[in-house]
């Protein structure tokens, strides 16, 4: 018990000693400042962030602040501390944020910004930040993201997107994003996601797409490609159970077989068509033009489809009239060859030669009437002895 004792107060002599040789600036009660790592988490009391912030050594590379009651994150604040790897703000009460408030922070590797209550995030907020290869903004308020909001995040590997409020991702929201193998969009509102969207992440090996109200219609085909795609290349997804159509409620669409959507095909041609659409259940206005534009890649098919099915139904049909000719050809000579041979040898007359190479001379004007003619005289030639036949 002694010893225990000892060890626990040489230890936390010792950290007080490394924290005060180790660092510029002396480091605030509650906070532990070793080389390199600042722990500042659960200091429970009513400081603002940057009031903290302006005793804490510059130089860490880790800098843990979670569990705060902080609000706001001044524009500028980290702009001393551009030796930073890893920032947690985590379980904070951040709404606000600047664009420039994480300014100057380019080394830094890992930012964790979740449980905080974060609606809107400034378009530049992460601009500066290119060396992150981790982005926490799980467990936020989160509704809507720019398209540019992670433009220029070129290293980034993990974006962790879960339980916010999100019901849509946009389009370019992943461009540039060619390091991106993990993405989580668990726990949102995501009824519909399009698979342009998740494209550009090249290097994606695991998605997280489960707790997201899914309604797997026609417009989540592409979609469901895309998982099935990422799931044969070696990647890994898990469930994105269906919330919608009734019929297939908590199925997964990954296990929803292509049966289920054959509906979706008519509805195609008949939205290229709009007289013809009319009369029709078309969702109006973007929802239709969505539709149409994702259907295309199906028309491209069946038009492959048609030409190819065109293609091997010719190619049998002209392989059919060659072997028809070349057989009535073959059967032609053959009966001619015979004809001679047993004229040679029954009787020295002339006449049946003439008649036996008849079908000789006809073969190069037009093959059917020697097919025609040949199958005529092969009949002949079965009912009658070959004298009477000729
Ligand atoms: C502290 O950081 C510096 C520079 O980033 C590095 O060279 C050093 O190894 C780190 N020290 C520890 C104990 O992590
Ligand atoms: C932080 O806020 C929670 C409620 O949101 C409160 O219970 C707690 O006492 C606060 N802590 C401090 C240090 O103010
Ligand atoms: C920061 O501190 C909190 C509370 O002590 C802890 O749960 C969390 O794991 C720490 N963060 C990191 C990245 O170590
Ligand atoms: C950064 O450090 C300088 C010099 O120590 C100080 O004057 C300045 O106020 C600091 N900036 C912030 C945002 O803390
Ligand atoms: C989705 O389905 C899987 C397996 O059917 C299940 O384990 C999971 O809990 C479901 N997720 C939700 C959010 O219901």
């Amino acid at each position: 018990m002694r010893s225990r004792m000892n060890i626990i107060i040489s230890s936390g002599l010792l950290m007080t000693l490394l924290g005060s040789c180790g660092t510029s600036t002396s480091c605030p009660s509650g906070c532990s400042c070793n080389v390199n790592h600042t722990d500042c988490s659960d200091l429970n009391q009513l400081a603002s962030l940057d009031s903290i912030l302006d005793q804490l050594p510059f130089d860490a590379s880790y800098l843990n602040l979670s569990n705060n009651n902080f609000t706001t994150v001044e524009p500028g604040s980290f702009s001393n501390f551009s030796d930073l790897l890893h920032l947690d703000l985590s379980r904070n009460l951040l709404s606000v944020v600047f664009p420039s408030s994480f300014s100057h922070l380019n080394k830094l590797q890992v930012l964790d910004l979740s449980e905080n209550l974060l609606v809107r995030l400034p378009i530049n907020l992460f601009s500066g930040l290119n060396s992150l290869t981790e982005l926490v903004l799980r467990d936020n308020r989160l509704k809507e993201l720019n398209p540019d909001q992670f433009k220029g995040l070129t290293e980034l590997r993990r974006l962790d997107l879960s339980f916010n409020s999100l019901c849509s991702v946009p389009t370019h929201l992943l461009d540039g994003l060619q390091n991106l193998v993990w993405l989580s969009l668990m726990g949102n509102k995501l009824k519909t996601l399009q698979r342009t969207s998740l494209e550009p992440a090249t290097a994606l090996q695991q998605l997280l797409l489960d707790g997201n109200p899914w309604n797997c219609n026609c417009n989540l085909i592409p979609l469901k490609h895309w998982l099935e795609w990422i799931a044969y290349t070696g990647g890994s997804i898990d469930s994105a159970n269906c919330s919608f159509p009734a019929n297939l409620h908590g199925k997964d669409l990954r296990s929803i077989p292509m049966e289920m959507f054959r509906h979706c095909y008519p509805l195609y041609l008949e939205t290229r068509n709009p007289s013809a659409a009319e009369g029709h259940q078309i969702p109006a206005g973007s929802a239709g033009d969505c539709m149409r534009q994702r259907y295309r890649p199906v028309s491209v098919r069946r038009a492959t489809a048609t030409v190819v099915v065109a293609g091997v139904v010719c190619g049998v049909v002209c392989v059919m009239m060659v072997v028809t000719a070349t057989y009535g050809c073959i059967y032609a000579m053959l009966m001619a060859h015979e004809q001679q041979q047993l004229i040679e040898g029954n009787s020295q007359r002339q006449q049946p030669l003439m008649v036996a190479k008849e079908p000789e001379q006809d073969e190069k004007e037009d093959l059917m009437p020697t097919i025609g003619k040949g199958a005529t005289e092969c009949v002949a030639w079965m009912a009658f002895p070959p004298e009477v036949c000729v």
